[in-house]
């Protein structure tokens, strides 16, 4: 997917925006920044409450698959696209081999198979790949983590006391097709991914239902066509919008 300058960079190639006639503005992005607090010890709880069953794997691999096909990767960063059953750190540290997917395969029908990524996979939802090429909804992000690691007493308790999270930046020319169009219109949207056999839900990891719980299709491999129900384990606690100025803004036009 090659992706256009000016879908990130105002005022870059192809940007689709008329934007102030005498450049201040060119070189610099719109930045979206949210402090989503995780429910780590919540989260751990729904994994090995609601592990698949599949035959010969411990309950902790089997929390392990729930929590990978919630992401679409597995904690080694390797993509369950191409490593669906079992993680394999071997391939998540490979640069040249970890992004190399796009949810298609030999005699695969992209839309009915689960059995790879669901559908509802937070990395299909927010990047669908072969799903649907949509190059102006793309974004670049970062995050940094915020908190203390879970205590002994929040696991034992399975309950958080000490709030953690991501603080989450994205960048991109325009808001309304970067970051909010990935959380309103993929990821908390149930029928996204669409002209598939079934409805995906959300995003089990950022989705949103207005506080409601959550309906997520497709986690259980053997059940491609269930649902399993959920509250939110990463909440908004709130955020903004910035305008990144370049440098020679800086230096120039807003320096007086
Ligand atoms: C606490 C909240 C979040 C968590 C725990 C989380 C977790 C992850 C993880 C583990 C990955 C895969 C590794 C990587 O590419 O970095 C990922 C990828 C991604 N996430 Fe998130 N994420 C969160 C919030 C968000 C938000 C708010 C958005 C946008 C609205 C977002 C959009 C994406 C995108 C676009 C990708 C890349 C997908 C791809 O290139 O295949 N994430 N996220």
């Amino acid at each position: 997917l090659v992706v256009d300058e000016g879908v990130i960079i105002v005022g870059g190639t192809n940007d689709p925006i008329a934007r102030p006639a005498d450049g201040w503005m060119t070189g610099g992005s719109f930045l979206a920044f949210r402090q989503l607090e995780q429910l780590v010890p919540e989260f751990n709880k729904y994994l090995l409450d609601n592990a698949p069953a599949v035959d010969g794997k411990s309950l902790q691999d089997r929390a392990d698959l729930l929590g990978a096909r919630m992401v679409g990767r597995w904690k080694s960063g390797a993509p369950i696209d191409l490593t669906p059953l079992a993680d394999d750190p071997a391939l998540g540290a490979d640069p040249q081999r970890n992004n190399n997917f796009d949810f298609t395969h030999a005699n695969f029908s992209i839309t009915t198979d689960q059995t790879h990524c669901p559908f509802s996979a937070h990395i299909r939802k927010t990047r669908p790949r072969a799903d649907l090429v949509a190059p102006a909804n793309s974004i670049i992000r970062s995050g940094i983590p915020y908190g203390s690691e879970v205590s002994a007493a929040e696991a034992a308790a399975n309950a958080t006391t000490n709030e953690r999270g991501l603080a989450f930046v994205s960048y991109q020319s325009q808001l309304n097709k970067g970051f909010q169009f990935l959380q309103n219109t993929w990821a908390n949207n149930p029928g996204f991914i669409f002209g598939k056999n079934v409805q995906p839900g959300q995003d089990p990891i950022i989705g949103q239902n207005s506080g409601a719980i959550r309906s997520v299709v497709g986690l259980d491999p053997a059940n491609p066509t269930g649902a399993l129900s959920m509250g939110q384990f990463v909440v908004s606690r709130g955020g903004e919008y910035f305008f990144s100025p370049p440098i020679s803004a800086l230096t120039g036009k807003l320096a007086a």
